[in-house]
């Protein structure tokens, strides 16, 4: 293969940069050439491309967000949206294109090859760490450590005013951001959407923990929490405050969310490390001529899978990780 390109698509997240740096760079050592796509499919539909050098992705390995930019765009989900990046793709003579962001962006990178015979391979890119093929997804540790920093800054305040402080974090339907960080924070109790929200558990553990003389709290609330069988995304930190305030009125609470503070700031080393390992795999893919494959991590090891397979699969929940975050943190 010659010629390749490289987008990121869907929400950014740390990490990314880092495997555009490793998928540019380590192309170019295999003598190929290197098209950037900016701005994701509304870039492909709309002939956003630039030539790749080295020095092109120089300072960009810890950076946040994407040097190529991202969108949602909804024309590739139509024939006539699929044809115009087509177009683009062939107009620069791409053959492989290596596709960084979740599960959607993959949908849209497989029409690319079954449709019109790209060859694509998908890098797991998103914070929310909701694809069940990987253990981890790019951006997922740095979202992590956002949570956990702003968090221990939370404390100082919340700790001195005698305060509960309701956190709710991003994730869409997956509580790994919201319970990886509680137990890396160790707060006090964590609501997720894979358990049934429970307000008068959460009164139980406020109303315990005073009884030993401790009346701060840091709760975590993951953005997908499930109350009466719906999604209420956006609104879950003003919604626990109000549920916990009319079982216990007098009680000092506040809620806050943290938003996309998480998909900011430098990226984590681990994510630095699996970006450029999984920018250099995909590469490695495309040479080998393969297609419809993504790029994953299992017990440390980089792999790759077919991406119908890999779509399909369903997530395991981490029991251990919940059971351990909410026994540690009682009182
Ligand atoms: P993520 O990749 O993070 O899951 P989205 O679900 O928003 O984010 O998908 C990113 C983009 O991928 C969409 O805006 C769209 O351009 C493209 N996409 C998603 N689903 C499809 C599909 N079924 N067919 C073609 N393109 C799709
Ligand atoms: O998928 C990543 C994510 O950050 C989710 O956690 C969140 O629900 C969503 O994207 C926010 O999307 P937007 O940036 O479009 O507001």
């Amino acid at each position: 293969m010659k010629t390749i390109g490289v987008l990121t698509s869907g929400g950014d997240s740390q990490g990314m940069n880092a495997a555009v740096y490793a998928t540019v760079r380590s192309a170019l050592a295999r003598g190929m050439t290197v098209y950037g796509i900016h701005h994701g499919y509304k870039g492909l539909i709309d002939g956003e491309v630039s030539r790749m050098s080295a020095k092109s992705v120089e300072g960009i390995i810890h950076r946040g967000g994407t040097v190529l930019g991202t969108a949602r765009c909804l024309e590739m989900k139509t024939p006539e949206g699929q044809r115009k990046a087509v177009a683009t793709l062939r107009k620069y003579g791409i053959e492989g294109l290596v596709v960084i962001g979740g599960d959607g962006s993959f949908q849209g990178a497989k029409v690319l090859s079954t449709l019109y015979g790209i060859k694509v391979i998908g890098i797991p890119g998103t914070i929310d760490n909701d694809l069940a093929y990987t253990d981890y997804t790019l951006g997922f540790d740095s979202a992590v450590a956002v949570v956990v920093n702003n968090v221990n800054l939370l404390r100082d305040t919340m700790s001195c005013n005698d305060r509960t402080c309701v956190v709710e974090v991003m994730g869409r339907d997956c509580g790994d951001i919201a319970m990886f960080s509680a137990l890396a924070c160790g707060a006090e109790a964590v609501c997720i959407p894979e358990k049934e929200y429970d307000p008068d558990a959460l009164v139980d553990v406020i109303k315990h923990n005073a009884s030993v003389g401790k009346y701060d709290n840091i709760i975590i609330v993951a953005e997908g929490i499930r109350s009466d069988g719906t999604l209420d995304k956006g609104h879950e930190a003003d919604k626990v405050v109000n549920d916990i305030l009319r079982r216990l009125p007098d009680l000092n609470i506040r809620g806050m969310v943290l938003g996309h503070l998480q998909r900011s700031g430098d990226a984590t080393v681990y994510d630095r490390r699996l970006g450029i390992d999984m920018g250099v795999h995909a590469v490695n893919c495309l040479a080998e001529g393969k297609t419809d494959r993504v790029i994953g991590i299992r017990n440390d090891a980089v792999f790759d899978e077919d991406m119908l397979t890999a779509l399909a699969k369903k997530k395991q929940f981490n029991d251990r990780v919940y059971d351990l975050a909410n026994s540690l943190a009682k009182y």
